[in-house]
This record gives C-alpha cells, sequence and structure tokens, in this order.
C-alpha cells in the first residue's frame, strides 16, 4: 500500500503542537510496518535541519503551478524521517513559507496551504507515483479531495487513489472570502463547492475536506461524537452527523521511543513501574532548574501546553490563588500564547516566587522534565480533541487532572482509592469548582502514599503505544480502499 501523509508540520523539523508528533509517529509506525510512506509538508525558514540529512530532488525542481494565470515555483527537498526509512518531500518555495513561523494571518494564507495541496498531487504526478491512500490533516491539506476531483481529475494516476482527512482540530477551519475560489483553480467547478457558502462570499477548505474526503477521521472517539453536537461542532455539526457513517474516531498513538522514563535522552535519571526511584531524583533535579525548593512530600503539579482558549486557563484564575495560599505545593508552568493566559500565569510567579515557576516559551528539554519530575499534570481542557500531554503524563507516572472531554474522557479514568481502579481525576463539568473538586481530590489521595503507588501503577501500565494504535489506521485505509 503506497501512503502519503500531507501534513503542515512534522516532528522533528516544524512542530506548534500535537499533530506534528502525530505526523511524524505516523509515518515512522506505517514505515515500520513495511508501508510505501511518504511525509509532505512545506518547507519553512524555520524548519529544522538538525536530524537528518536533507537532499535536492533532481525530478522535483521548479515544478510550475498555476494559480490565476501565474506560475508559482516549487521544489522539492528529501530527508528521511530520524531513525525511520520514511522519506519526507519538504515543498520549498520560499516567497509562500518563509515567513519566520508556520502560520500566519498574511493576506495570502490561504495559498500558502492551497499551494502544499497541489504541489504533493503534481510531486506523485512527477515521480508517476500513485499513492493508494492521502492521508491529509486539518484544514491545510483539505483541499486535497476536491483538488482531485476536480483539477485532478484527468489523470489515470490517481483513478485508484483514496483520501482520509483527519480532523485534529474542528476549531480552525481555513475560512476564507469567497472570491478566493477563482484563484484556486475551481472557476469551471463552481457547482461542486457549498452552495450556502458561495452565495454568503466565503469559502472554507476544512468543511470541502469534510465533503469530498472518502473518509473522515479524527483523534478520539469521544471527538468524534462531540464535533456532531451543536457545542462542540464549530458549525460544521451537521455536515459531519450527514457524513457520520465515514467518520471514525481513533486514539492518537505515543511515540514510547520519545516518551518513556524507561530511556528518555532528555531527563536525567530514568526510572519505571519496578523502579521508581529516578522520580523522585528528576522531581529534584526539576526543581533546582526553576529555583523552588525541593520537599519529596511536597506535590508538584506541571502544565505543558499552548496557552490558547481551548486548554481551559480561565478555570484557574478564581481558584489558583486560595490554594497556592493555603496548601505547600509547586506549580511548574511551560507554555506560551495568549497574553491574558501568559500574564495570569506571570503574576502567579511573581507572587507566589517559591510556589509558581512560569516559564514563558517553548522547550522540549523542560517539557520532557516536567512529565518526569511533576507528580501531578494539570490539562483542564475546554475541549480536547485528543490531548498528548495526559497521555505521556500516564507513562511518567505523573497523575493527570482533567476535563472529561474528547481524548482526555478517553484516556484517563476517575481513580477510586476503594477499588484502586482508575489513573487520574476526571472532572465532568467545565466550571472552576469542577477543577478545585479534581485538585482536592488528587490532593487527597497524594497524603495516602499507599494510594498514590496503586494510581501510579494504574497510569505506568496504560499503553498507547504506535504499535497499536498504527492498525486501527491501516483498517481505515484498507476499508477506504
Ligand atoms: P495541542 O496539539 O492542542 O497543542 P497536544 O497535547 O496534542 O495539544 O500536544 C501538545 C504537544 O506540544 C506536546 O508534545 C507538548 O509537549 C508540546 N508542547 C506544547 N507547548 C509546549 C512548550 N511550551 N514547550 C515544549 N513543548 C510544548
Ligand atoms: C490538536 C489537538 C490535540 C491533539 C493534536 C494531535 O492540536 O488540539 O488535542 O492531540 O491535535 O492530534
Amino acid at each position: 500500500m503506497n501512503i502519503a501523509i500531507v501534513s503542515s508540520e512534522i516532528v522533528p523539523f516544524a512542530k506548534t503542537g500535537g499533530l506534528a508528533d502525530v505526523s511524524g509517529a505516523l509515518g515512522k509506525y506505517l514505515s515500520f510496518a513495511g508501508y510505501d510512506v511518504r511525509l509532505f509538508t512545506p518547507m519553512y525558514d524555520m524548519t529544522s535541519r538538525d536530524a537528518t540529512e536533507f537532499q535536492p530532488a533532481e525530478d522535483l525542481r521548479d515544478i510550475p503551478i498555476v494559480f490565476g494565470g501565474e506560475d508559482i515555483l516549487c521544489s522539492v527537498e528529501i530527508a528521511k524521517l530520524p531513525d525511520s526509512e520514511a522519506e519526507v518531500y519538504f515543498i520549498d518555495s520560499p516567497g509562500l513559507y518563509d515567513r519566520g513561523k508556520i502560520y500566519t494571518e498574511d493576506g495570502d494564507e490561504y495559498l500558502r496551504f492551497a499551494v502544499l495541496c497541489r504541489a504533493v498531487l503534481e510531486s506523485c504526478q512527477h515521480l508517476e507515483w500513485a499513492p493508494d491512500v492521502i492521508h491529509c490533516n486539518d484544514w491545510q491539506s483539505a483541499l486535497i479531495p476536491l483538488y482531485l476531483r476536480t483539477l485532478y481529475a484527468w489523470g489515470e494516476l490517481f483513478g485508484g487513489t483514496k483520501t482520509i482527512l483527519a480532523i485534529h482540530n474542528l476549531a480552525y477551519q481555513g475560512a476564507f472570502r469567497g472570491s478566493i475560489v477563482d484563484h484556486l483553480g475551481f472557476a469551471e467547478d463552481h457547482s461542486l463547492l457549498h452552495q450556502d457558502d458561495l452565495r454568503a462570499g466565503v469559502f472554507n477548505y476544512m468543511k470541502h475536506g469534510i465533503m469530498y474526503a472518502n473518509a473522515i477521521s479524527t483523534v478520539s472517539q469521544t471527538y468524534a461524537a462531540e464535533i456532531q453536537t451543536p457545542e462542540y461542532g464549530e458549525g460544521l455539526n451537521e455536515m459531519l452527523s450527514y457524513r457520520s457513517d465515514a467518520l471514525f474516531g481513533i486514539v492518537n498513538g505515543v511515540d514510547y521511543e520519545e516518551w518513556n522514563p524507561e530511556g528518555d535522552m532528555l531527563i536525567p535519571h530514568h526510572y519505571s513501574l519496578d523502579d521508581l526511584q529516578g522520580k523522585v531524583k528528576n522531581k529534584k533535579n526539576l526543581l533546582e532548574q526553576l529555583e523552588l525548593p525541593y520537599d519529596p512530600n511536597v506535590p508538584v503539579f506541571g502544565i505543558v501546553s499552548r496557552l490558547v482558549y481551548q486548554k481551559g486557563f480561565d478555570l484557574f484564575c478564581n481558584i489558583m490563588e486560595p490554594f497556592l495560599r493555603h496548601i505547600d505545593l509547586r506549580l511548574c508552568v511551560l507554555g506560551s500564547g495568549a497574553d491574558e493566559y501568559e500574564k495570569f500565569f506571570q503574576s502567579l510567579n511573581d507572587q507566589y516566587p517559591e510556589k509558581v515557576c512560569f516559564y514563558n516559551g517553548y522547550s522540549n528539554e523542560l517539557a520532557h522534565l516536567i512529565e518526569a519530575g511533576a507528580d501531578i499534570f494539570l490539562m483542564p481542557s475546554r475541549y480536547e480533541p485528543c490531548g498528548l500531554n495526559q497521555i505521556y503524563s500516564l507513562k511518567y507516572g505523573t497523575i493527570p487532572i482533567v476535563r472529561k472531554t474528547g481524548g482526555l474522557a478517553d484516556t484517563v479514568q476517575q481513580f477510586n482509592p476503594e477499588t484502586g481502579e482508575g489513573n487520574g481525576f476526571v472532572f465532568e463539568d467545565f466550571n472552576p469548582h469542577g477543577l478545585a473538586w479534581g485538585i482536592e481530590q488528587a490532593l487527597e489521595v497524594w497524603n495516602d502514599k499507599k494510594a498514590w503507588k496503586t494510581l501510579m501503577k494504574n497510569a505506568m501500565s496504560a499503553n498507547w503505544s504506535w504499535e497499536k494504535q498504527i492498525d486501527k489506521y491501516v483498517e481505515l485505509y484498507e476499508r477506504v480502499m
């Protein structure tokens, strides 16, 4: 089976969030399983070239792609995913991708990713490589199914090609003004476009992906159900319900070669279910690095996150202060994003410098150390398609407190000290009382060392390896084929 994966971010080359981890791991594990998998992504100016060697693809040089009568030239560089045979094709078009960041609010944002979609199809044609499945990810590659029905419908190469649109986050849809449709190459195909939108003067990439992909997947079963409701559907719930026979939820896997306390290259002390001594040493190390006082009996809470509306940090605003005032705890926060959340965590840091450390920025090393050194991980998301950090946390015995939504609901179960079952703390209602209840529950069990050990063991036994999850994708590919 030939599989093309198209993604706007891929680890270890470019990343803003979990999409990058998932795209990279999917490529790696499909390749381990013996499939011919090729990944496609833009070559940004900030793409990291450290991990592997890049080669220009001789057959894919200055390919002209016509938009509105003008040629946009794309070349391709190829690099292997580290520790894998899977090749990544980097679409190089500096005028579009050299912007100092992956996503922009520039006027040609629509074009940057329409070019990605078409460059993938043009590259396949030049290589005469026929993908059986094109696995598109989020709005940035969601036009591929429509392009296959229109501009690329004539060629035999794609005669047997099926498409999957994986939704990692429905809140980002790629919604633009309707006047771009002719520039995108759909002048002859208005009848295939969403008619109400066309009349309203808008054009939505994700919507057309949902309309035309052979199957739609999303990254947890709960999110697959949630997005069919008005509360979580971001205006696309009716369309998703209409396509519910072709909509599948598959929880993300984790690359345990990267995220595993037994072999993690980025943490100072390794540990496992059978020998937890390293965890305490990592806790000490984490607090030393963040210049917070260490006490093995004081629980350390960790946060690693984009600081955005989705992640629910507004719930902290009312409740965190009283906890910090009355209870001896440490809070280590790594993240960046919206001003209001950055300011909030900075003010906690300033007010309680002995208890709180806010690292405003991005650091993969610190992300690993927080997973390894914290006792409790906070993820009170408003919505969460899957979420990776709570799954990493389970493996590191760092007990997650989560809101019951999306992938958080599918991976974390409330701990019951009486039966000894469960691997974390789960609150249902998105309000500050819910989160406060979760934190109180965690503090109560923390004080019962035996129960806490049981909880850690339950958490660390969870297995969300890609080896396991990849079979579900292969099943889906076979199903659409
Ligand atoms: P999302 O994709 O919505 O941001 P996920 O939980 O799926 O949420 O994935 C987030 C990924 O990004 C994880 O690998 C996490 O470790 C990483 N991450 C988020 N913020 C930071 C940061 N400030 N520094 C380092 N890694 C981060
Ligand atoms: C998105 C979601 C997150 C998910 C990630 C990878 O960024 O917000 O929940 O884990 O994609 O699928």
